[in-house]
């Protein structure tokens, strides 16, 4: 059961709630509305400042029954931290840890007085919505006796004018497709390969309204993509290249996203200590198909292509091999020294067959390289770009996403890495300068268009954080960028 979003114009006080939320702002007074709910809650709450139960610090909870005294069952006042600290970021997640106290303390419906952050009511609607709802998702497994607790069912944020409803359906419009991301990425490889990642694109563009188009082997065999069929050809699950179209006019960017549905690193084995994450090495795909259902629902006028390159890599008698040399569609050959590099290889056709479809952007996103975890850990996602211009609207966009992106250098000194005595390229030049040369890599298969590559190996999950009850669960990280960045390139 997924949570609904409601504005509601009443107090704090007089809302039926199992639960309401007020935020509390770190050494600030009890002024306002703090002071009137102490005043009717005979003074427990200012009590509790004095005793330094309720400080203000971040994300700190108090709480308290309210036995009649006010409408709502309980009350929990939320530390938001120094007020000069506090944005829209800020409320994205503290909104998150609302909806985890209302799961916590089994509320099916919620109040969550929204703390003005001086920005556009819609604005913090949306990211409000967005926290609250990406906050209350959980992955409900696959448990012979399914957890049965009742989810939280409705949100209310008080202290919106009906001017922010916009946002509210935004945050809603937005929030979905993060957590279909996230729900995609949490199925394991034996129920989510690339056969079956392509079906469920064909039935989200059903739903919301984009043509699916997909590659099987033999019509990339016929097309020249030698890489992707190298990569997946360890496995019994052969490999897919989706190409989904929305039409919303005017120019196209092209959303490409790495789909390795599980990387074992093929015959270039990985060590086995956490290898069941790389479940997780579809998470790029998944971020475009979510982003291509959030942009058709809501309507943007832009063309957008959104490329998924999928396949399993996996070690096998028929698994491509160290040594191999792979031609991709646009006729580049790839000298695969470890198989374990697979992204840079499946998205060497990807990005050469968007360049092909004469788009005017391609933006890439990938669980890439390791290299990026150990440059920005899992706060950021790592930018390698081969044109400013586009750089500076992904980085922009990013922020709008209140999603955390920064730009890495390319220098031409780095070519010389990954230069191959057999082939054009060669796939995998070793640690230095490791996130980067990737994204070189896969900006040479991108011909004259604009390419902006997103690695987010340590963004697209993480461990536990406020947005995120599962240790090392999936964060849908990039939808909301995409879905800003089709917006500013429609204008
Ligand atoms: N999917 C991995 C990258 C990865 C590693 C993502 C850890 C998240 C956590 C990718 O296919 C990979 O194996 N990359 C190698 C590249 C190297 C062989 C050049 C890496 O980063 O070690
Ligand atoms: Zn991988
Ligand atoms: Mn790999």
């Amino acid at each position: 059961m997924s949570t609904t979003v409601h504005i509601s114009q009443q107090k704090p006080w007089d809302v039926t709630t199992d639960l309401v939320i007020v935020g509390h702002f770190e050494e600030a007074p009890l002024e306002g509305v703090l002071k009137e709910l102490d005043t009717r809650l005979k003074g427990s709450l200012s009590d509790a400042v004095a005793r330094g139960e309720c400080s203000g610090q971040w994300l700190s909870e108090w709480t308290t029954a309210t036995l009649g005294s006010i409408k709502p069952r309980r009350v929990l006042v939320l530390g938001l931290g120094p007020q000069s600290d506090f944005s829209l970021r800020e409320l994205r997640l503290a909104s998150g840890a609302v909806a985890q106290a209302a799961l916590k303390q089994k509320a099916a419906r919620v109040a969550w007085l929204v703390p003005d952050v001086g920005r556009d009511p819609a604005e913090i609607a949306e990211a409000a919505t967005d926290g609250l709802l990406v906050g209350s998702w959980k992955f409900a497994g696959y448990h012979a006796q399914p957890e049965t607790e009742p989810s939280l069912q409705e949100a209310l944020l008080l202290g919106l004018g009906e001017e922010a409803q916009a946002g509210v359906t935004r945050g809603q419009v937005v929030a979905r497709s993060e957590n279909f991301a996230r729900e995609l990425g949490m199925r394991p490889s034996n129920k989510l390969y690339p056969e079956l990642l392509a079906e469920e694109a064909v039935k989200v563009g059903q739903e919301h309204g984009f043509d699916v188009e997909v590659l099987d082997q033999n019509k990339m065999r016929e097309l020249g993509m030698e890489a992707i069929l190298g990569v997946g050809s360890g496995s019994v699950h052969p490999p897919r290249m989706v190409i989904m179209r929305y039409n919303g006019g005017g120019r196209t960017l092209a959303l490409v996203g790495k789909g390795i549905t599980f990387d074992s690193g093929g015959i270039s084995l990985k060590p086995g200590l956490g290898m069941e994450e790389m479940k997780f090495d579809m998470l790029g795909a998944a971020a475009v198909l979510g982003a291509m259902a959030a942009l058709s629902d809501l309507k943007v006028p832009l063309n957008v292509v959104g490329i998924m390159a999928l396949a399993q890599n996996m070690p096998s008698g028929s698994a491509y091999k160290p040594g191999d040399v792979v031609k991709a569609f646009n006729g580049k050959t790839i000298e695969v020294t470890n198989t374990d590099a697979e992204g840079r290889v499946v998205l060497s056709d990807a990005v050469s067959y968007a360049a092909h479809l004469g788009v005017d952007w391609i933006v890439e996103t990938s669980t890439l390289t390791g290299a990026a975890i150990t440059v920005l850990g899992h706060e950021a996602t790592c930018l390698v770009a081969t044109n400013d211009a586009l750089a500076s609207l992904v980085l922009q966009a990013s922020e709008a996403a209140l999603e955390r992106v920064w730009r890495l250098p390319i220098y031409p000194e780095y070519r010389r890495l990954y230069r191959s005595s057999v082939a054009d390229i060669k796939n995998s030049p070793g640690r230095e300068a490791g996130t980067i040369t990737a994204g070189m890599i896969i900006a040479e298969f991108a011909g004259d268009v604009p390419y902006a590559h997103l690695d987010i190996a340590g963004s697209a999950w993480t461990p536990c954080t406020p947005l995120n009850q599962t240790k090392n669960g999936p964060t849908g990280v990039m939808v909301r960028t995409f879905v800003k960045l089709s917006d500013m390139l429609s204008r």
